[in-house]
C-alpha cells in the first residue's frame, strides 16, 4: 500500500482517458430544485468498490479510475472488513476467497466460522493480520467479468489507502458487526476513529443494533447513517423480523437513521418475464417521514429490465429523473453510466433542440425493440427520434420491392414454420447460399409472413422485447415511402440496394428500377422533396442511379483500415458519402480496442461524409473500453474521430445522447470524453490479447465492377420447389424448432470471440 505505488497507478490511469480531469471546471449541475431528492439536491453516485465493472473490487485501480471517470462528488464505496489486528479493509466479502488469490498465498489457513446463524468456510480476514494480507492480491471475484487483471498485484486497501485519494466522500458499508463483535473486534470503535481521519459520509449496515449504536456519537455530523435492505424473507440478525415486515415499519427505521439502501427491485419491481412493473411507493412514503433512500445493484453487464432495451442510462433515469420521484443516491459498479446520466441526461425534454451530428440513422427501423422492418420497428425510430430511417428493399417473384433485413426470409420471419419452408435451395451468388429467397415468394404471400425479431446475442442468453419478437407487419417500400413523407422529424430515408446484378440477370428482376419508379410515384424526385439516401455496396447500382437529386452512399463491406488516394478519388466520382464498419474506425482485439485509425477524417478529407455501422446496446456488443455503456461507445465515435453518422438498431439511445446536456459545455466532462484507444488493454500485465494483423487497405480494384447486366425477361428460371398452395388463415403447418440456438455460453466468453 506504499504511495509510490500509488502514484504510479494514478499517472498509468491518467493517461487511460483522454479525460484531462480539468480541476475545479465542474459541471454546472441544473438547478435544485428539479430534483425530486428528499433534500432537492443531485442524487449522489455511489461507486460500488470503485469502478468494480472493470477492475477487482475494491483495488486501487477500481477506486482511482471510478474518480478519474466520475462525477466530482463520487462516494467511494468500501466494504469494511477487520483485520485479526483490529485494521479496516475494504473487501467485498466477509470472505476472502473469491475476490484475492489468499488460497494460493496462504493455503489451508482457511477456517470455519458461523456468520449470523450458518456455518462458513473459507478464509476469514480475523485470522490474518494486515501485514500478512499485504502479500495477497485482488482479483476478480465476479467470474463473468475479465479476469484480465488478476495479474496485476493490486493489493487490499485500507480505508485509510482509499482516503488518500482525497474523495469527495467514503461510505463505509459495515454488513457483518455481529460477527466481528463475537469475535472482540469492534466496528463501532473502529469507524468512529476512522470519521475523525477520513471523509465518512455514509455508513451503512443491514444490522439495527448496530446502527443504534451510532447514532449517539454520530449524531452531531454530516455523516448519514442508512439501513440497508436485504431481501425480504431474511430475518435482521438484532430484531429478528424479517426485512420485508421491517419496510412496512419505516418510521422504526427513523429512530435511528436517516436513511435506507434498497435493491432497486424495491422500488421498480420486475415481473417473472422480465419487464418492469409500476413503481413502488417507497421513496415517496420514505420522503414524507424524512428518510432517504439509496438504490443498490446497478451494473451495466448484469440484465436489467427489457423496458430499458439494454441502455443502462435509461434505467438510472427511471430512478433519479421520472416525474414522481428521485431517489437520493445509486449505487453503482459502473460509475461513468450514472454520472452521465445525472448530469447530462436528466431533465431533457424529449422535444429539446440535439446537435447535429451524429446523423442518426436507423438499422432495420428499431430493430433492436422490434422485428426488423416492419410497421412497428419503423413507427418506433420516429418516435425514438431517429434522423433518418431505412429501408433494405427486397423483391418478391411478383415485382414488388419490400423492406427487409434480408433477402433470405429465413432470417426475419417465420418462413421456417409454414408451407413454404419447401422454398428452401441454394444460390451459389448469394451469401449465405442457403435459404428461402424474397424471389421465390409473391407479395401477397409474403405479407401473410409473420416477423421475427434479430436476436444476435442468443450464446450470451441476451434477447430483444420477447414479449414482441413476433409483431408488426412488413411493408412495401411504397407503403415505407408515404410512412416517412409524412413524418416531418425524419430529414431522410435511406434505401438500401443489395444483389441487383443477380436480380436482373438471373430472376429478371430489376430492382434499382423498382426502386427509382418507388421513389418517382411517391413524389421524392420533387426538388422540395425530403432527402434521399440510396446507399449499396455495389459501384455500379451507384453508377446507374448518379445524376438524380439522391445522396449515394457507398457500403464498404469489408473491414479496412484505411483507403488509399485513387480509391478514395474513385469512390469520390460515384458517391457522396461511405458507410464502413465499427472495427474499420476502432481495431479491437480480445475485446480491447487496439487503437484508432484514420480513416474516417481521411474519407472526409475527400468531403465525403461517413457513417458507421452497427450500433447496438447489448454489453456483449462492446469492447471493455466503454465501460458497458452503448452511450460511451456513441461517444467515443463521435467526439473522437468525429463520424457523421451512426446507424443503430436502437435509434433512442443516439438520438436521446445527441439531446445530453453536456454536449453544450465548452469543456466535455470526463465521463462524456472519447475514450483512449488502446490505453486500457496497455494496462493488462501478463497475457496481452492476441496481436491481430492489421485490417487491409481499401484499393481500386476491391471498388471496381463491371456494370449492372441487363434485366433478362422473366420467368426464365423458375423456383426450385413448385409454389405451395396458399398460406390458410389458420393452420398452418408447423415445424419443430430445431434450429433454435441456445448454447450456454458467458457473457464473457461471446465477448472473446470478436
Ligand atoms: C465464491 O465462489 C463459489 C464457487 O465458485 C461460489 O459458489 C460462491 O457463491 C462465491 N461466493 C461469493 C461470495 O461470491
Ligand atoms: C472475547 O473476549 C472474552 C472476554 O475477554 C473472552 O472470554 C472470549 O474468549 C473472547 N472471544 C474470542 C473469540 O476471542
Ligand atoms: C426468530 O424468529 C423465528 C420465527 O419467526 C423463530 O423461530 C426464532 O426462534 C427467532 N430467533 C430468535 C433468536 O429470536
Ligand atoms: C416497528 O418495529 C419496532 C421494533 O422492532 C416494534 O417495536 C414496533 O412494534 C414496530 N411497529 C410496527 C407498526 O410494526
Ligand atoms: C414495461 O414493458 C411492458 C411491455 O411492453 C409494459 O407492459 C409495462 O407497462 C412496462 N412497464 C413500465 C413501468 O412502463
Ligand atoms: C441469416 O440466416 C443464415 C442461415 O439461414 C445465417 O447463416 C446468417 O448468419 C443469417 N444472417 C443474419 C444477419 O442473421
Ligand atoms: C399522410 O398524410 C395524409 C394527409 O395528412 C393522409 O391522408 C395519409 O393517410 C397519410 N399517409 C400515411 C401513410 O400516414
Ligand atoms: C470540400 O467542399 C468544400 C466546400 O463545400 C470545398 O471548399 C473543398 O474544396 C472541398 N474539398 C475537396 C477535397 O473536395
Ligand atoms: C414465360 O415464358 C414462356 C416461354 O418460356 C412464355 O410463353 C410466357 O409468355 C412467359 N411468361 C411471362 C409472364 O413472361
Ligand atoms: C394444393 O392444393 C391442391 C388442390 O387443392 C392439392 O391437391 C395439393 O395437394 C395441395 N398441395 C400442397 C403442397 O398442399
Amino acid at each position: 500500500m506504499g504511495t509510490c505505488k500509488l502514484v504510479v497507478v494514478l499517472v498509468l490511469l491518467a493517461q487511460l482517458s483522454a479525460f484531462a480531469y480539468a480541476q475545479g471546471s465542474k459541471t454546472t449541475p441544473p438547478a435544485k430544485s428539479l430534483w425530486q431528492t428528499l433534500d432537492g439536491g443531485a442524487p449522489f453516485i455511489v461507486a460500488h468498490g470503485g469502478f468494480s465493472g472493470l477492475f477487482p473490487d475494491s483495488s486501487s485501480f477500481a477506486y482511482n479510475f471510478a474518480t478519474i471517470t466520475s462525477v466530482p462528488d463520487l462516494i467511494l464505496w468500501c466494504d469494511v472488513q477487520l483485520t485479526k489486528d483490529g485494521m479496516g479493509i475494504c473487501f467485498p466479502d466477509i470472505k476472502l476467497d473469491n475476490s484475492s488469490d489468499i488460497s494460493r498465498i496462504y493455503p489451508k489457513r482457511d477456517n470455519t466460522y458461523n456468520v449470523n446463524g450458518v456455518k462458513m468456510q473459507g478464509y476469514f480476514p480475523i485470522d490474518f493480520t494486515l501485514k500478512e494480507l499485504n502479500k495477497v492480491s485482488l482479483t476478480q471475484g465476479i467470474y463473468s467479468r475479465s479476469p484480465d487483471f488478476d495479474a496485476s498485484m493490486l493489493q487490499i486497501q485500507t480505508v485509510d489507502d482509499v482516503s488518500q485519494t482525497q474523495p469527495a466522500g467514503i461510505w463505509l458499508n459495515v454488513q457483518h458487526d455481529a460477527f466481528y463483535t463475537q469475535h472482540n473486534l469492534s466496528m463501532r470503535s473502529f469507524v468512529i476513529s476512522a470519521s475523525n481521519n477520513a471523509p465518512i459520509s455514509h455508513i451503512s449496515s443491514p444490522e439495527v443494533k448496530f446502527l443504534q449504536g451510532l447514532a449517539k456519537p454520530f449524531a452531531s455530523t454530516q455523516i448519514r447513517l442508512v439501513f440497508r435492505f436485504l431481501d425480504q424473507d431474511l430475518a435482521e440478525p438484532s430484531t429478528n423480523q424479517t426485512y420485508g415486515s421491517l419496510l412496512k415499519n419505516l418510521t422504526f427505521i427513523k429512530t435511528f437513521a436517516s436513511g435506507i439502501l434498497v435493491p432497486k427491485a424495491y422500488i421498480w419491481p420486475v415481473d417473472a418475464s422480465g419487464y418492469l412493473l409500476p413503481h413502488t411507493s417507497l421513496v415517496a412514503d420514505a420522503h414524507k417521514i424524512g428518510l432517504e433512500v439509496y438504490a443498490a445493484d446497478f451494473a451495466n453487464d448484469f440484465t436489467f429490465a427489457y423496458n430499458y432495451s439494454y441502455n443502462p442510462v435509461a434505467e438510472y433515469l427511471s430512478f433519479v429523473d421520472n416525474g414522481d420521484f428521485s431517489v437520493d443516491g445509486v449505487v453503482s459498479d459502473f460509475p461513468i453510466t450514472p454520472s452521465e446520466a445525472r448530469d447530462c441526461f436528466a431533465h431533457v425534454g424529449k422535444n429539446a433542440l440535439g446537435q447535429a451530428k451524429p446523423l442518426v440513422i436507423s438499422h432495420e427501423g428499431a430493430s433492436g425493440d422490434y422485428p426488423g422492418c416492419t410497421d412497428m420497428a419503423y413507427s418506433k425510430a420516429i418516435s425514438d427520434g431517429a434522423d433518418v430511417i431505412d429501408c433494405p428493399v427486397q423483391m418478391s417473384q411478383d415485382g414488388v420491392p419490400f423492406c427487409l433485413g434480408s433477402i433470405n426470409l429465413m432470417n426475419n420471419t417465420q418462413i421456417g414454420q409454414t408451407q413454404f419452408r419447401t422454398l428452401v435451395q441454394n444460390v451459389n451468388e448469394l451469401r449465405p447460399s442457403q435459404g428461402i429467397f424474397s424471389f421465390s415468394l409473391n407479395w401477397a404471400d409474403i405479407q401473410g409472413l409473420t416477423p421475427a425479431i434479430y436476436n444476435p446475442w442468443t450464446a450470451s442468453l441476451l434477447y430483444r422485447n420477447p414479449k414482441f419478437r413476433n409483431a408488426g407487419k412488413i411493408i412495401s417500400l411504397s407503403d415505407f415511402l408515404a410512412l416517412a413523407k409524412n413524418t416531418t422529424s425524419l430529414s431522410a430515408v435511406s434505401i438500401k440496394i443489395e444483389n441487383a446484378q443477380y436480380l436482373a440477370a438471373k430472376q429478371g428482376l430489376g430492382i434499382v428500377d423498382a426502386v427509382l419508379d418507388a421513389l418517382d410515384k411517391a413524389g421524392y424526385n420533387d426538388p422540395s422533396a425530403k432527402k434521399v439516401m440510396i446507399q449499396s455496396s455495389s459501384s455500379s447500382v451507384l453508377k446507374s442511379i448518379k445524376g438524380k437529386k439522391y445522396e449515394l452512399v457507398y457500403e464498404v463491406d469489408e473491414t479496412i483500415r484505411d483507403a488509399d488516394k485513387a480509391t478514395i478519388t474513385d469512390i469520390k466520382g460515384f458517391a457522396d458519402a461511405v458507410v464502413i464498419d465499427k472495427v474499420s474506425v476502432f481495431p479491437k482485439s480480445g475485446g480491447y480496442l487496439v487503437t484508432m485509425t484514420d480513416i474516417v477524417p481521411h474519407l472526409q478529407s475527400f468531403n465525403l461524409s461517413v457513417y458507421v455501422q452497427i450500433f447496438q446496446n447489448e454489453v456483449v456488443s462492446l469492447p471493455f473500453d466503454f465501460f458497458s455503456d452503448p452511450v460511451v461507445e456513441i461517444n467515443s465515435y463521435v467526439m473522437g474521430p468525429g463520424v457523421d453518422g451512426v446507424i443503430t438498431d436502437f435509434p433512442e439511445t443516439a438520438a436521446s445522447y445527441k439531446r445530453n446536456l453536456c454536449l453544450k459545455m465548452t469543456k466535455a466532462p470526463p465521463y462524456m470524453s472519447a475514450v483512449q484507444a488502446g490505453a486500457l488493454m496497455q494496462q493488462i500485465s501478463g497475457a496481452m490479447p492476441p496481436a491481430l494483423a492489421p485490417s487491409p487497405v481499401l484499393t481500386v480494384a476491391d471498388v471496381s465492377e463491371p456494370p449492372l447486366p441487363p434485366v433478362m425477361t422473366a420467368n426464365a428460371t423458375a423456383p426450385a420447389a413448385a409454389a405451395p398452395n396458399k398460406t390458410s388463415a389458420n393452420g398452418q403447418p408447423k415445424v419443430t424448432a430445431s434450429a433454435l440456438l441456445s448454447s450456454l455460453i458467458m457473457i464473457f466468453a461471446a465477448v472473446m470471440m470478436f
